[in-house]
C-alpha cells in the first residue's frame, strides 16, 4: 500500500502525537462540563471514524460516542456536490455539548450541511475538531476550534481517509500517485 504513496506527509507518530495534543485541549476546554455528562463526541462516518477512536481515547472526560454517515464523494476522486445523511445520530444531542470529528475538511460542503443540521437540534454548544484541512481559499468560511494538520490539495489516503474505500487501514497520511486515480 505505501507503495500507492507519492509521500507520506504525516507518520503514524506524529498523527499520534496531534491527536494527544487535540484531546488535551478539548479535555482543558470542557473541564466545567464534567458534572454535566461531558460531552458527545460526533463522528462522520466513514473517513473519522479511526480518527475520533483515537481522540476520545485521548480526551479525559465523560464521553459518549456517536455516528453520522453522510456521503459527498462516493467512489469518485471528487466530490459530487451532494451531501445525503445515510444514517443519524442514535442519541437526542438538545442540551449537549457537541463536537463533531471530521478526517478532513476539503470543499467544506459536508461540514456545512452538518453544522446547519445538527445547530438546529439545539445542542448546549458545537464545535468541529477536524484532523486535516485543505489549504483551499473555501475553508476560512468553516470554524473548526480544533484543527490538526493543514494539507496540500493533493488526494489524501490513509488513516480512516480512501480512494474508492482502499487505503482507509494505512496508518499514516500520505499523498495518492495520481497515476492511480486517474
Ligand atoms: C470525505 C471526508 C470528509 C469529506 C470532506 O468523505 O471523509 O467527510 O469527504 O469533503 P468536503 O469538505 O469536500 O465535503 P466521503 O464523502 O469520501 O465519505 P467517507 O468518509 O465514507 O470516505
Ligand atoms: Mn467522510
Ligand atoms: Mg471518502
Amino acid at each position: 500500500m505505501h507503495n500507492d504513496l507519492a509521500e507520506v506527509l504525516f507518520t503514524e507518530e506524529e498523527i499520534a502525537g496531534r491527536v494527544g495534543e487535540m484531546g488535551r485541549a478539548i479535555t482543558r476546554d470542557y473541564a466545567c462540563t464534567a458534572d454535566e455528562g461531558g460531552i458527545v463526541l460526533v463522528s462522520v462516518l466513514r473517513g473519522a471514524a479511526i480518527f475520533m477512536a483515537d481522540l476520545a481515547r485521548r480526551i479525559e472526560l465523560p464521553v459518549e460516542m456517536d455516528y453520522l454517515a453522510v456521503s459527498s464523494y462516493g467512489n469518485g476522486a471528487k466530490s459530487s456536490g451532494v451531501v445525503r445523511i445515510l444514517k443519524d445520530l442514535t442519541s437526542e444531542i438538545e442540551g449537549r455539548h457537541v463536537i463533531v470529528a471530521e478526517d478532513i475538511l476539503d470543499s467544506g460542503l459536508t461540514l456545512t450541511y452538518l453544522l446547519k443540521n445538527l445547530s438546529s437540534r439545539h445542542p448546549a454548544s458545537l464545535e468541529v475538531a477536524t484532523l486535516l484541512r485543505k489549504k483551499t481559499p473555501a475553508q476560512a468560511k468553516i470554524d473548526c476550534k480544533y484543527l490538526g494538520f493543514e494539507c496540500p490539495d493533493d488526494f489524501i489516503v490513509g488513516y480512516g481517509l480512501d480512494y474508492a474505500e482502499r487505503y482507509r487501514n494505512l496508518p499514516c497520511i500520505g499523498i495518492l500517485k495520481p497515476e492511480i486515480y486517474q
